[in-house]
């Protein structure tokens, strides 16, 4: 049975783990940051003691909820973890009263853009080079019920 559930400083490791599995791209430092700034919004998805997800945002500065990284061990992907975390944070940004939720997602990740816009995000923008390699990102957004 997955459970989902707020980050602990103990799964700090299984996170890394699958951070440099799907992306080997953000310092581990940031997770321990969101950690103590916004541990609200830090979710993992568990499965017999097992990290096999997670997800992570903040408020952002103009009022928006704001998803920073969301990842499912490549082992346990297609099983409906990612939605499960996707919805488990738009429930606490919901609750939370924000207008709409943003993200930024590789233009190359067809996958990933393609999950989201089946669970109601659209896009709004490109940001050209956005990422360290010179990749687009796209901007997409969620407006909220609240
Ligand atoms: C994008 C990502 C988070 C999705 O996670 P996931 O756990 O595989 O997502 P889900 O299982 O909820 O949904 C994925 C697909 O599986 C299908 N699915 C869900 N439960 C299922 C089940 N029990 N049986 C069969 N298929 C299922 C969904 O319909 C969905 O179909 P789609 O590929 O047509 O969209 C994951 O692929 C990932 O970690 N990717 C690498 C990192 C990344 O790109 N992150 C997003 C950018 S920040």
């Amino acid at each position: 049975m997955i459970i989902i559930r707020k980050f602990e400083p103990a799964d700090f490791p299984w996170v890394i783990d699958i951070e440099r599995k799907v992306f080997n791209e953000h310092d581990p430092y940031f997770y321990m940051q969101f950690y103590e700034t916004c541990s609200e919004s830090f979710i993992v998805a568990e499965i017999n003691g097992i990290i096999i997800g997670y997800i992570v945002g903040f408020l952002a500065e103009e009022g928006t909820g704001r998803i920073f990284s969301l990842a499912v061990h490549p082992a346990y992907q297609y099983r409906g973890v990612g939605s499960a975390l996707l919805k488990e944070i738009i429930g606490i940004f919901s609750r939370a009263g924000v207008p709409a939720i943003i993200l930024e997602v590789r233009a190359g990740n067809t996958r990933a853009r393609r999950f989201y816009e089946k669970h109601g995000f659209h896009q709004t923008g490109v940001a050209e080079q956005y990422y360290n390699d010179g990749e687009d990102a796209c901007l997409m957004r969620l407006k909220t019920r609240s």
